[in-house]
């Protein structure tokens, strides 16, 4: 790249940065996603080392977050709010040990002290109590002037407004307490649903909402939305301690909800090993995070580490791959389901997402696009999350041509051109005959879950359909050797294979069978609930509402259903149907619980678990055999301690129960959860 070219795409670059900057930070409303936000600074600030001579005091690498909006007063911090450099990936970690370790003249087998929490994704916030008294917040602005929020913060229940009194704590005349505002995406999704309801714009993320709640000139405003500060540590301010993880034990203590699970780590190795399970964790948390944060836990350290000019060189974060990308929609198509429910899927320009290249995306029924007015040829957010299908969370309107097109519900069924009925949100086709369900359904029968049967995909599923073969799921069950053979693709072997297949079906468990007759509502949980308590789909039948309805885990609306489901005259001749071609689900007897580390234990739970509730963790407990109590004995195998635990926590001390953190009890769940499958 020449002098010349740099300087130019230097400017285009601050130009556009500058753009997002405004959209995000003033207006809350984000024009592209932060990872190619990230990438843009990351490209900017690589041009400015390389050609110094090109940077300016008002290139955006030249500040961190926002200057302050006018209409709020201003606060000067007393140390500056940095920002963190990131690492991507277990390589980029271990070279931020490695820098610690040169930076301070350690030999490389030193083994450092870690502290771990999660890096939440809202609102950085500094908080100054005097005496123990809140007395100012701010948000943390462009990192050394904040705008004054002390009215806002006051109203989030998490934020002690006086500090409690505990015995070993010395409270320091002035204490500035920094941290996240945020929101769960619970209250994230509800909040957007309350605001389509008012016509008001939604909001893209949770963080977005959090940032858009807190930055409000009426507090009246904000003291309605759902905030939660989570504190992170500390500015101004002594607590009586040189490491960072019992600064945020100590503010547990004085009553704030700190950053968990945390983790203590000696060494990047067990650093990794945090950062690779809250990856894999992130979907269980009710708050978005987008990574960890990793710190020398030895604050004396700090000073001589230091800081660059943005971001210190005792701390990193761990960031997670995105999840969320900007693209476009191309085009739309109409899919049919087994039940006959028209879902729109958007095609979109392929895009990479935490790895995998997404070019389709639901848009799971009508009444969600018109709600968020999504239209062909706009840019969306898409986002993957865990596993599921990906989504469009929502169109950026500002980069509309006017070329864009409304996605309106057909009028007909696209496959079979049948009638097509609006059922609550969804449009369903309603000819029973419609060849796309029918496909669907053998899809689904399928399926590796349900009755397994290798070789029969899509395309075979569609084949059958088309060509006669298969007019009903029983029919599957009756095919011959010489049907298949002449179907296109198909030879001796795939035929051979796939009637053997289509044979072993036949005795599949109940459990499996239930699960794939598709009953509405009743998906591979509820199926193994209605296999343990009866034996065969004939006994099933026979039940009535009552029956059912005194099952744990089905109300009305399912027993309804499966009733339904067992009378209607075309499933009674398909159900007939496949016993007469010896379908025989096998029948499936009351799992014991395979042996587990917390079979015939006794587990109590004390402080509150930042990943699930008490009800879920007690509920997996006793799904593995183990027992949930609530006082503390000798008779207790072991004590799980969340956030601020209670006096169960002394006790399991002086007693000397064996005491598990949060993260070693999510470690030890899924290991028996896995051990018990
Ligand atoms: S420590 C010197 N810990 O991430 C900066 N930050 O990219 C020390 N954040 O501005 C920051 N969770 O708003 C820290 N557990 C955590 C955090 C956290 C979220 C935010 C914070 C900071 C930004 C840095």
């Amino acid at each position: 790249m020449t002098r010349e070219e740099a300087r130019k795409r230097i400017e285009e670059l601050r130009e556009l940065i500058a753009k997002y900057d405004y959209h995000y930070y003033v207006l809350d409303q984000p024009l592209v996603s932060d990872a190619e936000y990230d990438e843009l600074m990351r490209e900017l600030r690589e041009l400015e080392e390389k050609f110094p001579e090109f940077i300016t005091p008002d290139s955006p690498t030249q500040r961190v977050g926002a200057p302050p909006r006018e209409e709020f007063g201003t606060v000067r911090h007393t140390l500056p709010m940095l920002s963190l450099d990131d690492a991507r990936n277990p390589e980029e970690l271990r070279a931020f040990d490695g820098r610690v370790k040169r930076f301070l003249g350690l030999p490389p087998e030193v083994v450092v002290e870690y502290a771990c929490e999660p890096k939440y994704d809202g609102l950085s916030c500094e908080i100054v109590y005097e005496h123990g008294r809140y007395v100012q917040a701010s948000t943390r602005g462009d990192g050394f002037v904040g705008e004054d929020v002390t009215p806002n913060v006051r109203t989030i229940k998490t934020v002690p407004l006086r500090l409690q009194k505990v015995p070993g704590i010395p409270l320091p005349p002035r204490l500035e307490v920094r941290g996240e505002v945020v929101i769960t995406r619970e209250d994230f999704e509800r909040l957007n649903r309350e605001r389509e309801k008012e016509g008001l714009s939604l909001f893209a993320n949770p963080r977005n909402a959090a940032a858009g709640s807190l930055r409000q000139l009426d507090p009246g405003v904000t003291a309605r939305r759902p905030l939660l500060f989570i504190a992170w540590g500390i500015g101004v301010g002594d607590l009586g301690t040189t490491k960072h993880s019992e600064v945020l034990d100590r503010l547990a203590r004085l009553g704030f909800r700190v950053a968990s699970p945390r983790r203590v780590c000696q060494g990047i190795e067990e650093v990794i090993a945090y950062y690779t399970w809250m990856q894999e964790e992130r979907e269980r948390f009710p708050i978005e995070l987008d990574g960890i944060v990793v710190k020398v836990n030895d604050m004396t350290l700090w000073e001589r580490l230091g800081t660059t000019a943005r971001s210190p060189r005792w701390a990193v974060a761990g960031k997670f791959p995105p999840r969320e990308r900007v693209t476009r929609i191309r085009d739309v198509q109409f899919q049919v389901g087994r039940t006959g429910i028209i879902t729109p899927v958007a095609i979109l320009e392929p895009v990479e997402i935490g790895g995998v290249v997404v070019s389709r995306a639901s848009l799971h029924n009508f009444e969600e696009v018109e709600r968020k007015d999504i239209r062909v040829g706009d840019w969306v957010f898409v986002r993957r999350a865990g596993d599921v299908i990906p989504e469009v969370v929502a169109p950026i309107k500002e980069r509309r041509t006017g070329e864009e097109k409304p996605i309106t519900p057909p009028e007909r069924c696209p496959v079979c051109g049948g009638d097509v009925v609006k059922e609550g949100a969804y449009h369903k086709c309603i000819n029973l005959a419609c060849p796309a369900k029918l496909e669907a359904l053998l899809r689904h029968m399928a399926a590796r879950r349900a009755l397994d049967i290798e070789g029969l995909g899509a395309k075979t599923a569609r084949l059958l359909v088309q060509k006669g073969l298969v007019k009903d799921p029983a029919d599957l069950f009756y095919l011959k050797y010489e049907d298949l053979v002449r179907l296109p693709g198909f030879a001796h072997l795939s035929a051979t294979k796939l009637l053997e297949q289509i044979d072993r079906a036949r005795t599949r468990t109940l459990d499996r069978w239930l699960h794939a007759l598709g009953i509405p509502g009743v998906g591979e949980q509820l199926a193994r609930v209605l296999a343990e308590r009866y034996a065969t789909l004939e006994d099933l039948q026979r039940a009535t509402m009552e029956e059912l309805l005194a099952i744990e885990g089905i109300g009305p609306e399912i027993a309804r259903n499966i009733v339904n489901f067992f009378q209607e005259p075309h499933n009674r001749k398909v159900l007939e149907k496949l016993r007469q071609a010896g379908v025989r689900p096998t029948p499936i007897a009351k799992q014991e619980v395979k042996p587990n580390p917390f079979l015939g234990k006794t587990v109590v739970f004390t402080g509150a678990l930042s990943s699930m509730t008490r009800e879920e963790a007690k509920a997996r407990v006793e799904a593995l055999g183990g027992k949930v109590t609530s006082s503390v004995s000798r008779k207790t195998d072991f004590v799980v301690v969340g956030e601020n635990p209670g006096s169960k926590y002394e006790r399991a001390r002086t007693l000397g129960v064996p005491i598990l953190d949060e993260v070693a009890f999510l470690a030890m769940l899924k290991e028996a959860e896995e051990s018990a499958e």
